[in-house]
């Protein structure tokens, strides 16, 4: 079997020649004696047309009577079609039929609503769109494990079960084996979780974070690539509660490093797609955003911008009136804000930096004026924050203080605090929300159609 991708790169030396292809019907029209299918196999975004003529081929009615999304094997001669838009078809001298379909098949030829296409993500990967998105988030993500081994990371497995709270958020789901009805107590009431699989409370990981510091304080340079959930019942187009995050941790290095990292990598990701997803970016291009490729152009090639939140702030305060939320030093950026700086006022990605360490985790570094923290969260048009990351605390002494400020256990972290007893160094890092990247890329605008199966709150079908 030759899968259509090697037929189509190498379509000259093909031509004239037999050979034989399997694939799903898209579509089928046919006349008394003559007929044309679009064939795809997935191997690329392309069609393959099929010419089937009576006399030809020994099942001609059959074939004719087919549905859309049968799946065929057909036997054919390749012919160069240099004048038509695909440059070559198929005159079929036999077609078999693999897997017969239903007129109930509903991935029929016109438009479905994205909703709807949510109500079959078992089908969607069929639809363009969707094959799309989904070949695209493939190859992003190879990009991305390629660009880090090109510069000398090691790739870290950190753990998707978990004792510690990374983002001090109180956003995890929880896992336990105890009976949910009727789980052991302590005297006083509790649920005993000492009695639990672990010995004590877990939950799946909002960030490998922690982890991946202990591997950078060994390896230098490591990245961690996986799964996270957080049990945010916010209902945004741009939160899921499971989604993929890339995490790289870098030992001696400081926010700066960290920020050259980050674009460097993205610039590195975007060119890669652009240069290996062409039909699928086209296809982007046409039906989700004009301007599309030729604004990724401009990213993969210019600086990105970088501003304080403090300058962030001042620039938004000018402009109060346009937005739901109050502005005001102290305050989160919430998402029109984050847009409005990087659509209005950079129109392209910023680079976000220093943070009020009371909007920030525990674990960031406390800058000199004691107010603010090394965090840099990178924004980006359309969507707002995909990265988030900082420099390090590594002072001990400063990291306990903030811990028991903020009501963090020092005995829950006492291996976290080892890493700045023993060789502890400057060191950075940030998490990519690889969902917002694949968003950023294709244009699709909800988080929802970039994973295959999404899970959100109240939806984990499939
Ligand atoms: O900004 P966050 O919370 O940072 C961290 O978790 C750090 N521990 C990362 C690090 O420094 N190693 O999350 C990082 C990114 C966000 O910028 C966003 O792109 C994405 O993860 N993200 C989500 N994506 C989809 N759905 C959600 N619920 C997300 N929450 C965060
Ligand atoms: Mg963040």
């Amino acid at each position: 079997r030759l899968e259509l991708t090697q037929l189509f790169r190498e379509a000259k030396a093909y031509g004239g020649k037999t050979v034989t292809v399997c694939g799903w019907i898209r579509t089928l029209r046919s006349s008394k004696a003559l007929g044309f299918i679009e064939l795809n196999d997935g191997s690329c975004f392309k069609n393959l047309q099929v010419v089937f003529q009576d006399g030809q081929v020994g099942n001609f009615k059959e074939i004719t009577k087919l549905n859309v999304g049968t799946a065929l094997s057909v036997e054919g001669e390749v012919v160069l079609t240099p004048e038509a838009k695909q440059p070559l078809e198929i005159h079929a001298a036999s077609i078999s039929v693999e897997g017969t379909s239903s007129p109930e098949y509903p991935l029929q030829k016109k438009r479905h609503s994205m909703e709807y296409l949510r109500t079959i993500a078992h089908l969607r990967p069929r639809a363009n769109t969707f094959n799309a998105a989904f070949r695209v988030r493939s190859v992003a993500a190879f990009a991305l494990h390629r660009f880090f081994n090109e510069n000398g990371f090691v790739y870290a497995h950190t753990p998707i079960i978990t004792g510690s709270d990374c983002e001090g958020a109180g956003e995890m789901f929880h896992i336990t084996t105890l009976d949910a009805e009727n789980p052991p107590r302590t005297e006083d009431g509790q649920v005993d979780y000492s009695k639990d699989f672990f010995g004590k409370k877990t939950s799946l990981t909002v960030s490998g974070q922690l982890n991946a510091e202990s591997m950078a304080l060994a390896f230098g340079k490591v990245y961690t690539f996986g799964p996270t959930f957080r049990a945010e019942n916010s209902n945004t187009p741009r939160h899921a509660a499971e989604f993929w995050m890339l995490e790289p941790e870098i030992a001696f290095a400081d926010l700066n490093d960290n920020m050259d990292l980050a674009e460097a990598m993205l610039k590195y990701a975007i060119r890669y797609v652009l240069d290996n997803c062409p039909d699928e970016m086209a296809f982007f291009n046409n039906f989700f955003d004009k301007g599309l490729i030729e604004r990724l152009e401009g990213v993969a090639s210019a600086d990105f911008a970088r501003c304080t939140y403090t300058e962030a702030i001042e620039l938004l305060e000018k402009n109060k009136d346009q937005f739901e939320f109050p502005v005001f030093w102290g305050c989160d950026l919430q998402t029109e804000h984050e847009r409005y700086l990087t659509e209005k006022v950079f129109q392209k990605p910023v680079f976000v930096t220093d943070y009020p360490k009371e909007i920030k985790a525990f674990y960031m570094r406390i800058n000199d004026d004691g107010k603010t923290v090394a965090a840099c969260d990178l924004l980006v048009p359309g969507i707002g924050e995909i990265i988030g990351g900082s420099q390090r605390e590594e002072r001990l002494d400063v990291l306990t203080a903030r811990m028991a400020e903020l009501g963090l256990a020092e005995e829950d972290y006492e291996w976290y605090l080892d890493l700045r007893r023993f060789g502890g160094t400057k060191h950075a890092g940030y998490g990519l929300g690889f969902e917002r990247l694949i968003m950023y890329i294709t244009g699709i605008p909800n988080i929802r159609d970039v994973l295959p199966f999404p899970r959100t709150a109240g939806s984990a079908e499939f």
